[in-house]
């Protein structure tokens, strides 16, 4: 098994997932310091997705491939099409060659909706037209929102204020990592070609507010941005900063004005979540 993009939040809840059911495994990274993060028992391989020889051999022995490779958090200045289109082309070409049986990727719930629009989401899905067009049989996750961009609203209570855009009633059930890797991998052993979900519990995005208060005990401080607002300035943003800038936004606004539901799976609770997070166990 590979793991593409193993050293953020997913990535490394699909490591030990593939490690618990007694799976060898190879992660993917780019930077050879990496390596030292993982378990001795992994197989680490260092290359540059945006250099397609430098991944000679990253799929030699493997049967199945987990991407999870995307720019959330912008780093380095590179376009999405460049990793999420085109660093995931790369790895799916090497294991076209190499007849990998199954490819699993991650992409976003509503992909198809919101490609139009949202400039990283419209890379992700230009890769899995690639995917579905591929000989290689594949299968596409769309989650909802992670844990681990759920603790912005924390670091908001921190500091004593969670703003929230529009009226706050836009839905979610967020996806822990762990239980959504085991969905990944659930999926990689089944048929099935394209996979929504979500977590255990629905939230507004103000009942969200209202946990990372909780859980930070902060006295209750929920101010709202209106829609307008916040979608003029995605407007004025994408015509006037380049993509690194702007496209952060452009998606974190897309998904906050959206419902973003799906069928839930998995039994982490983003409350406990929120506790263990205060009390620095995760
Ligand atoms: N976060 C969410 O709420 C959410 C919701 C739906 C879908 N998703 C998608 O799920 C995937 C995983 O998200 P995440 O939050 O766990 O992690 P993430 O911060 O999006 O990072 C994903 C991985 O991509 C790798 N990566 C980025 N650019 C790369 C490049 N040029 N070459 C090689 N590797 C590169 C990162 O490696 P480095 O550590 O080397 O940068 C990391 O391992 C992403 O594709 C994301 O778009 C996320």
């Amino acid at each position: 098994m590979l793991v593409a993009g193993a050293t953020v939040y997913l990535g490394r809840h699909l490591v030990a997932d593939l490690l618990d059911r007694g799976w060898r495994v190879r992660v993917f990274v780019r930077r050879p310091q990496q390596a030292t993060t993982f378990a001795p028992e992994v197989d680490v391989f260092v290359g540059q997705v945006t250099d397609p020889p430098t991944l000679a051999g990253v799929i030699e022995g493997i049967d199945t491939v987990f991407s999870t490779i995307g720019i959330t958090r912008q780093r380095d200045r590179l376009r999405y099409v460049d990793a999420d289109y085109g660093g995931n082309l790369a790895l799916l070409r090497a294991a076209e060659a190499a007849n990998v049986t199954r490819f699993v990727y991650i992409s976003v719930l509503h992909g198809q909706d919101l490609r139009a629009t949202v400039r990283l989401v419209a890379a992700k899905e230009r890769f899995v037209d690639a995917l579905s067009a591929s000989p290689v049989s594949s299968v596409v996750v769309r989650p909802t929102g992670y844990f681990s961009d759920m603790e912005q609203f924390m670091t908001m209570a921190r500091r004593g204020t969670v703003y929230v855009i529009g009226d706050g009633r836009r839905i979610m059930n967020p996806n822990s990592g762990r239980d959504l890797a085991t969905v990944c991998v659930d999926a990689s052993l089944s048929p099935a070609t394209d996979v929504e979900v979500g977590g255990p519990d629905f939230f507004s995005h103000e009942e969200i507010a209202r946990a990372a208060l909780t859980a930070a005990r902060t006295a209750p401080r929920i101010r709202h941005i209106p829609r307008a607002l916040a979608v003029t300035l995605v407007r004025v943003l994408t015509r006037s900063t380049p993509e690194h800038v702007y496209g952060p936004i452009q998606f974190l606004v897309a998904v906050l004005t959206t419902d973003m539901t799906a069928p839930a799976a998995g039994s982490d609770h983003l409350a406990d979540h929120f506790s263990e997070t205060t009390r620095g166990v995760t």
